[in-house]
């Protein structure tokens, strides 16, 4: 059995983060562990301990993260391991229970993660709640199906300069789509603007676009110069692209699509309706590789259900299943109003995983009903059940964190 508890010190806090970093080679560094600090406070670090030695770590950033129709705190899961010598003994159920109520107790109720693998994360109730994936486009196929009458100006600015400039456009993200967490100043200057070392001779380019006197989208991406038997053979990695409106994004992706020498255009993360598919003459060239993207944990059913809003209409009795969370067990009735206990018959029966599922309205219950992730008490609940969570657009978090 292990202890758990979060860290105290800045010295726990290094050796939890050890957990993780011992899969990427060596011990986090001095500086490593400061950053890490300035978004993640030590009692936000869970770690196990045998025998009062360290043997893995569990993080959770205090997030904002939008939902259908709002937001909601949302406890951020990151930088969870478990060191090899550990593994296999109960470390990371330790943890995984001890964060949950930690994030109940605060009132955190959804916690969301980006899986290193799909199969760890179910057994404590988290499930795939959004999909997301990569394309890898060949410039000759960039052409868009309809002509683009350009509006805005683009223009670089420095990784210094940038965070101000971004932001609103994030913020207008949040503001449109769920599955989004909102990235404070520390996030900006730390993680999303920061030059690490080993890019300062080929740092990552920040572009904004300005429309009507705004910044209405930008661009954040790297490129990869190559030249192959006498053209250019360079690849574009493109880390963020996001516009405010339709006009915007098409106009950012047109120019990225079109700076000179690139061979293949690179982005990963893009959810299914991004609009670069629509806008694309011959979006099959993009290879579009689609996968399970971020994963979503109802911590407080009551909470989380009443916290996001419903385009639909009417109401439908759960029965919520939750061995570790026993707080959330029991029947809940849902309706545009929010959720309350029933004590009414049962209409579905699922497991908390599968509410997470469903939640951001990505993945349909008449979907997790195709997936044995449900019982169907009585019939026509799961077209009900769809009627009232769907949302659109889908969810979207550009950042693995
Ligand atoms: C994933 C990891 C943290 C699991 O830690 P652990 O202490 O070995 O896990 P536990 O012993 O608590 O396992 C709990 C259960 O999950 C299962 N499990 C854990 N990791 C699993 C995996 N990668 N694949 C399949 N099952 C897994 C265990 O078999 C066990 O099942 P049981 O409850 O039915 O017996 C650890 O393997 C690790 O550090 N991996 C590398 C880093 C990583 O991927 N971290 C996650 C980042 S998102």
């Amino acid at each position: 059995m292990f202890e758990v508890r979060p860290t105290t010190d800045r010295d726990e806090f290094a050796r939890a983060l050890y957990g993780i970093q011992q899969y990427f080679g060596g011990p986090p560094t001095e500086e490593q562990v400061d950053r890490f600090n300035q978004f993640l406070p030590l009692d936000r670090m869970h770690a196990a301990f045998e025998e009062g030695a360290i043997v893995g770590g569990a993080g959770a950033f205090p997030f904002e993260m939008s939902v259908p129709g709002g937001e909601l705190r949302c406890g951020g899961v990151t930088v969870v391991g478990v060191y090899p010598t550990h593994r296999r003994r109960g470390a990371l159920r330790g943890m995984m229970d001890a964060q949950l109520r930690d994030m109940h107790e605060r009132g955190e109720a959804i916690a969301a993660l980006w899986a290193s693998e799909e199969t760890i994360y179910g057994r404590y109730g988290y499930g795939i709640a959004s999909w997301g994936g990569d394309i890898v486009l060949p410039r000759e196929w960039a052409s868009f199906a309809q002509p683009l009458e350009r509006r805005g100006r683009t223009r670089f600015v420095a990784p210094d300069e940038a965070a101000p400039l971004l932001q609103p456009v994030w913020e207008e993200l949040m503001r449109q789509r769920p599955g989004t967490f909102r990235r404070t100043e520390a996030w900006w200057r730390l993680r999303t603007t920061r030059v690490p070392e080993p890019d300062k001779d080929n740092p990552a380019r920040y572009v904004v676009l300005e429309l009507d006197g705004e910044v209405q989208a930008y661009a954040i991406f790297k490129g990869d110069v190559k030249f192959g038997r006498g053209a250019p053979e360079s690849t574009l990695n493109v880390r963020e692209a996001i516009g405010t409106t339709p006009q915007a994004t098409a106009e950012i992706w047109r120019f990225l699509l079109d700076i000179d020498w690139q061979a293949t255009i690179k982005a990963s993360l893009l959810p299914p309706d991004h609009p670069l598919f629509l806008l694309l003459a011959n979006p099959r060239r993009t290879d579009y590789r689609f996968a399970d993207a971020l994963w979503l944990r109802v911590v407080d059913v009551g909470a989380a259900l009443s916290g996001r809003a419903y385009a639909g209409v009417g109401s439908v009795v759960f029965d919520v299943r939750d061995a570790m969370c026993p707080w959330n067990e029991g029947r809940w009735r849902v309706s545009p109003d929010g959720a309350a206990r029933t004590d009414d018959e049962a209409e579905i029966a699922l497991d908390v995983a599968t509410l997470g599922s469903a939640y951001f309205g990505a993945t349909s219950f008449a979907q997790l009903r195709g997936g044995l992730r449900l019982e169907e008490i009585s019939q026509g609940a799961v077209e009900r059940a769809d009627a009232l969570f769907a949302w659109r657009p889908l969810p979207w978090c550009p950042e693995i964190f």
